[in-house]
């Protein structure tokens, strides 16, 4: 089995694993970063949402082989204690219902801050929109983002 190293939330690693497995699974079934969420594994809901190199990718769709020098951080890595802008700005809107689909919420939501740091409501709706969710909480997301960017403009 050919292995491939890994640069996961700042922490570096080597997996085992056929080329074309997908980084979802390495994630969630070698690492044990089980806070990245398989919804349709078809680039389709955006449950399974990291981020590579600063962009919202779905991990669903990168293979293991693809991810060798990038910079991936999970939910798992957002924060050490859970401070990141959005996360305590998820915490102020109680965005979540069910829950399943907000680490790839939140993924999308940081990584749009991270390069924009005052999106429009028209950019946050597009790349909001890479991410679906069951529960309609799609109004308590946008709140957030309106909190999270005051925060990270304070
Ligand atoms: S599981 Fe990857 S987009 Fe749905
Ligand atoms: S909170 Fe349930 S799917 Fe989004």
């Amino acid at each position: 089995m050919p292995s491939f190293s890994l640069h996961v939330n700042n922490k570096d690693y080597t997996v085992e694993a056929e080329a074309d497995m997908p980084l979802l699974w390495v994630l969630r079934d070698l690492l044990d970063l089980t806070g990245t969420k398989y919804g349709c594994g078809v680039a389709s809901c955006g449950a399974c949402t990291v981020m590579m190199d600063g962009n919202a990718v779905y991990s669903c769709q990168r293979t293991v082989g693809s991810c060798v020098n990038k910079k991936i951080i999970t939910i798992e890595g957002l924060s050490e204690n859970g401070t990141h802008p959005v996360q305590k700005a998820w915490q102020q809107a109680a965005v979540p219902q069910c829950g399943y689909c907000q680490p790839g919420q939140m993924m999308t939501a940081a990584a749009l801050l991270g390069k924009n740091k005052r999106p429009s409501d028209e950019v946050i709706s597009s790349e909001m929109s890479k991410n679906l969710c069951r529960c309609g909480t799609y109004h308590r997301i946008k709140e957030a983002m309106h909190i999270a960017i005051e925060e990270i403009n304070k």
